[in-house]
């Protein structure tokens, strides 16, 4: 008789614990769904529209082919100079950083703003090349191939989709659009850019036909 009243006691013990770790677990992922979906309405709306897409991205190109953008994203270790985009003088080098070698740090020479003047350098207090270990070279890339290089987080520095739209805005960037006397300006605005950069990113980043 005195088991028969022993193991209902123990079973009511053995649910109870069961149900608290139910409850336990349905709290945990409920506030993780939680956690998931504000992420999730944060990101951009994706609507995909290839040909929206490749037709803003060609605008795109021709920003990034430009010196003031190509200049910095060199397919060597050496940044580039000029509207033909020559071998920067005296040939400072990437550096594991971007920020240059020994005594050729870019921000000896590169101030946190412009220095007036002609051939004088362009500054930016961040100024500097992408890193050796993510080059995230311009040059030379076929819109093809530079759209894909482009969202790719294993050579686009890790940047998910709110990242990609986000750098339009990057100091870097803007800098293209304020780049010192005697410079050419990129072929269109930064308004048109960075709309038509949004356009192709939020249109599925399609990369045109070709090589
Ligand atoms: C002073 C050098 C410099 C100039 C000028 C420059 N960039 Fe960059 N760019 C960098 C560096 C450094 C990074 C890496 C920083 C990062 O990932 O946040 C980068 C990263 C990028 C990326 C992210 C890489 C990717 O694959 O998505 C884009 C896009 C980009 N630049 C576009 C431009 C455009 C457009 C211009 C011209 C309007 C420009 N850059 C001018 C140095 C430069
Ligand atoms: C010894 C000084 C010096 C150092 C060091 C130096 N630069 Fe320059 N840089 C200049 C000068 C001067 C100019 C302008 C040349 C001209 O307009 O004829 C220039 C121009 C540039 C341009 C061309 C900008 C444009 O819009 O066309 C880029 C890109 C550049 N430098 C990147 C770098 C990077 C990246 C580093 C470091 C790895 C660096 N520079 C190190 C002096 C320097």
């Amino acid at each position: 008789m005195k088991q028969k009243v022993k193991i209902p006691v123990k079973a009511f013990a053995v649910i109870g614990v069961l149900l608290t770790l139910v409850g336990i677990m349905a709290f945990a992922l409920h506030s993780d769904e939680k956690k998931n979906s504000a992420a999730v309405s944060k990101l951009p709306v994706v609507k995909k529209d290839s040909i929206a897409s490749v037709k803003a991205f060609k605008q795109v190109y021709t920003v990034l082919m430009s010196a003031r953008c190509m200049n910095c994203h060199p397919s060597g270790d050496v940044p580039l100079q000029g509207e033909d985009s020559h071998l920067h003088t005296m040939l400072p080098k990437r550096g594991v950083d971007g920020k240059g070698v020994y005594a050729m740090k870019c921000s000896n020479c590169h101030q946190a703003t412009n220095t007036p003047g002609l051939h004088t350098p362009p500054g930016n207090p961040n100024w500097h090349l992408p890193p050796a270990d993510m080059k995230m070279i311009f040059q030379g890339r076929t819109p093809r191939q530079l759209a894909k290089q482009l969202i790719d987080p294993k050579q686009n520095g890790h940047k998910d989709l709110k990242k990609l739209i986000e750098h339009a805005d990057d100091g870097l960037v803007l800098a293209g659009w304020n780049p010192g006397e005697g410079r050419k300006l990129p072929p269109i605005g930064h308004a048109t850019f960075k709309k038509a950069w949004i356009t192709w990113l939020t249109t599925g980043a399609y990369a045109p036909n070709g090589k």
